[in-house]
């Protein structure tokens, strides 16, 4: 009997989305003759029952769009704001997967939506999830599709930042997206040319970093390009986060974690403002004038790369084979020139950080490049 399919995209968008549901659609749909019904907005369209029933036609030109055409949201099952309330809905959810006699649901996204999927798995649902991100930051699997793309964006505002800096004798400081990981800062920092890269994993020392910008004025080189991560955090600030972060894992009450959420809001908010203040910092610090560009949604739009529509390809189709094997409670990792399933609790909630040694890091500081520290 044909098996149905139900599919959604969940996070943050990211080029490449529709690739891979084009690529889970076609396999499931032409090949293994399966039924595929999507769900809108993430998991919020999933339990609202607002559907969009595929066929070959609705994933006809698809690959190259950027976005993705079932939308997408961050709300999660078993904390949905509905109606100004913040609700548990996964009884719902997992009702509506029954009513539509769903066989699989295959979720796509990033750390977040591992989560959320893995919590419907431990409900009885068959889950099968795809890892997007622009962040590459999903454990287990190579490379995420959407970071390359973003890469190739950020890579190539750096190359033309490098030219205005230079005309002006400035200091541009150019931040990249990832709040909690820093590899887009880092691969495009190194592809771009950056002089300093600042990662969340790497805490800096605003005095490290100008030091590094005047002994390249005093070679000649009067601008210099910095590649902030958004999550990037100077040493003395990481202290009272680190404290703040523990003292919200430790809360034993809701009073205490009410008040142990609200101190590290207000640290984070603190934090929101960090490239700017880094720019100022290093401008009286220096001598140099300096100047902002936060490349922000920009890195997430658009048309996706050819090696991220040749992945998210590979994932979907890899995802399809998985369904008709009935290989459940996984994600589609990518693995050199194949696909391996991993068990989504091997996945979900953990995070893929940049290793302080990894030879990417290693073979910036090798081309002279500060890294903060
Ligand atoms: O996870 C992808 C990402 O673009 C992060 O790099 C960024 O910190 C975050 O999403 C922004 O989230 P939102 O789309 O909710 O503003």
């Amino acid at each position: 009997m044909a098996k149905f399919v139900g599919i959604l995209t969940s996070g943050g968008d990211c080029p490449g989305l529709n690739a891979a549901i084009r690529g889970v659609g076609k396999a499931a749909l032409g090949f293994y003759g399966m039924q595929v019904i999507g769900f809108r907005d993430g998991f919020r369209g999933f339990m609202e029952n607002r559907t969009m029933e595929f066929d070959s036609e609705m994933l006809s030109g698809i690959l190259t769009q950027g976005g993705t055409i079932l939308g997408t949201s961050r709300d999660k099952p078993h904390r949905m704001p509905v109606g100004g309330k913040i609700v548990d809905v996964t009884d719902v959810i997992v009702d509506n997967y029954h009513t539509h006699h769903l066989d699989v649901l295959v979720c796509l996204g990033g750390g977040g939506t591992q989560k959320n999927a893995l919590r419907l798995a431990e409900k009885g649902l068959n889950i099968i999830t795809l890892p997007k991100t622009i962040d590459n930051d999903v454990l287990l699997t190579d490379v995420t599709f959407g970071f390359d793309t973003a890469l190739s964006v950020a890579t190539e505002a750096i190359d033309r930042l490098h030219s205005t800096a230079h005309s002006h004798h400035r200091i541009i400081v150019v931040e990249i997206m990832g709040n909690k990981v820093g590899w887009l800062a880092l691969g495009a920092g190194i592809a771009g040319g950056a002089d300093a890269i600042l990662l969340p994993e790497i805490p800096y020392d605003v005095e490290s970093v100008a030091d590094a910008i005047r002994a390249r004025s005093h070679r000649g080189k009067r601008f210099s390009l910095v590649a902030v991560a958004e999550g990037a955090i100077a040493k003395q600030e990481v202290q009272a986060l680190h404290a703040a972060e523990q003292k919200v894992a430790k809360a034993k009450s809701r009073s205490a974690q009410a008040s142990a959420e609200a101190e590290l809001k207000q640290l984070e908010a603190q934090h929101a403002g960090n490239t700017m203040r880094l720019a100022k910092e290093l401008e009286q610090l220096t001598g140099l004038e300096s100047r902002v560009t936060i490349l922000g949604y920009l890195q997430r739009g658009g048309t996706p790369s050819a090696a991220d529509r040749l992945l998210a390809t590979r994932l979907g189709t890899a995802c399809a084979d998985l369904i008709h094997k009935g290989r459940y409670g996984v994600m589609v990792a990518a693995r050199a020139d194949d696909t391996k399933p991993v068990p989504l609790e091997d996945v979900a909630r953990k995070l893929k950080f940049v290793p302080p040694d990894h030879p990417w890091v290693g073979t910036a500081r090798r081309v002279g490049t500060c890294m903060g520290d």
